[in-house]
């Protein structure tokens, strides 16, 4: 994949323009900023034409819930947004919506970051009270990646129990294998050829940076993730209606939605709206993302207390000094620190995190200490998960991936 982050004709109503070769790089595939403090977000919004999450809507969300807002949403994790005014304007007005994200199922081991968009669309389901449709795009590993169907198959289904483990009700959730769902849904196949007579080769190599040497099963992959934001593609919970679809997901992936939002009013659909996310950094530093591939810069969900420890004294890219002297008289660069970056991702509360700031940049909280209380406030959080995934049963795995009717008439 050579084009960057090309954006092509398609983008009538979301203005993106060319991209320059000294950009960061974000697309579906590849995540790289030249920066220390990593992808430059601001500058993304513009390129992508999204807007910002900003106080307005903070204040709005808080307003309709009638809740707090959660620290990703109120921190920048979760930075930018397409029409979560217009669906917060319908849900007051009693139009309910639905949400829908995903995973591509290319581990068995999900890692920390993974786990960010989950937990938003767990807190946005119990604080809307919300249905929402999880796809496992098995397809698409096996398309992009040395994965045969059958591995990529048995890997969602592993995902799958990592993703009930974030605590998603089972009455208000549906988790679906592409490769096996599709072919049971003959509406899912019908909104995919709705899909597909609407953009042309042309445009998805604007969009993806696809060229003459990638497979046709990479080509019409884009309408296979689309589909999930027409709520007819899941007849049994929506019963044939039109409800407006929300999506968080990470930033990376909105080229398939900018698409969807373009193709949507064409064939009688509201453009999916959308909660769009920062990506986790690796623990070597922000440059890059969290990745499966990179044992070392990533904690799995299946780490031991003891990986998870070495691995945040071992890697975690510190903003601090060369040595304690040095740091007592200058402080450290939270900007940079890993640990630091990860707190704002999991420690919640906002007076401890200020603190913590406030030390390690005056230089009184030294990089190893840093570094122990991220330990400590990951580590229950991965032995947290682990329990939950443990109680998981084949019964109850089954019970999520069942096309069904969930706890709502439409
Ligand atoms: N393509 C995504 C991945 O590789 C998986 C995915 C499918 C997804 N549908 C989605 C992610 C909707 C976010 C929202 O991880």
């Amino acid at each position: 994949m050579d084009i960057a982050n090309g954006v092509g004709d398609i983008s009538i109503t979301d203005k993106s323009p060319n991209v320059n070769i000294n950009e960061d790089i974000v697309d579906p595939w590849t995540v790289v900023s030249s920066s220390d403090t990593g992808v430059d977000y601001d500058k993304l919004i513009k390129r992508f034409g999204s807007q910002h999450v900003d106080k307005e809507l903070l204040d709005r969300f808080e307003k309709v819930t009638n809740q707090p807002i959660h620290h990703f949403l109120r921190r920048g994790i979760f930075f930018s947004q397409r029409d979560m005014h217009l669906i917060l304007n319908q849900y007051e007005a009693g139009k309910p919506f639905y949400l829908y994200t995903g995973r591509g199922p290319s581990s068995s081991s999900m890692h920390l970051g993974h786990l960010i968009p989950f937990i938003l669309c767990k807190w946005l389901q119990d604080v809307f009270d919300v249905p929402i449709v999880i796809q496992l795009t098995d397809d698409e590993k096996c398309l992009w990646r040395d994965i045969k169907l059958e591995e990529a198959n048995k890997m969602a289904y592993e995902n799958a129990k990592d993703i009930i483990a974030v605590g998603f009700d089972i009455n208000k959730t549906f988790i679906f294998s592409d490769l096996d769902y599709i072919g049971q849904c003959p509406e899912f196949y019908r909104n995919m050829v709705r899909i597909q007579k609407c953009v042309t080769f042309n445009q998805v190599k604007g969009i993806f940076g696809f060229g003459d040497s990638d497979v046709i099963g990479k080509i019409s992959f884009p309408a296979i993730q689309a589909a999930p934001a027409l709520s007819t593609s899941f007849p049994h919970i929506f019963n044939n209606k039109k409800l407006p679809c929300l999506i968080p997901c990470a930033i990376d992936q909105d080229p398939y939605f900018r698409m969807m939002r373009d193709v949507a009013p064409r064939i009688g659909f509201q453009k999916p709206a959308l909660l769009h996310s920062v990506f986790f950094p690796a623990l070597q530093g922000a440059k890059t993302k969290m990745s499966a591939s990179e044992p070392n810069s990533t904690i799995f969900l299946t780490d031991t207390v003891k990986q998870v420890k070495n691995k945040i004294n071992k890697h975690a890219f510190s903003g601090g000094q060369a040595t304690v002297e040095e740091h007592r008289e200058i402080g450290g660069n939270c900007d940079v620190d890993i640990s630091y970056q990860y707190l704002t991702f999991f420690l919640e509360d906002d007076e401890k995190l200020e603190r913590i700031r406030k030390d390690y940049s005056s230089g009184t909280l030294l990089t190893g200490e840093l570094k122990k209380i991220l330990i400590d406030v990951i580590t229950p959080i991965i032995q947290e998960h682990q329990e939950q995934r443990a109680k998981i049963t084949e019964e109850l795995l089954k019970q999520y991936m069942t096309p069904r009717k969930l706890n709502y008439n439409y």
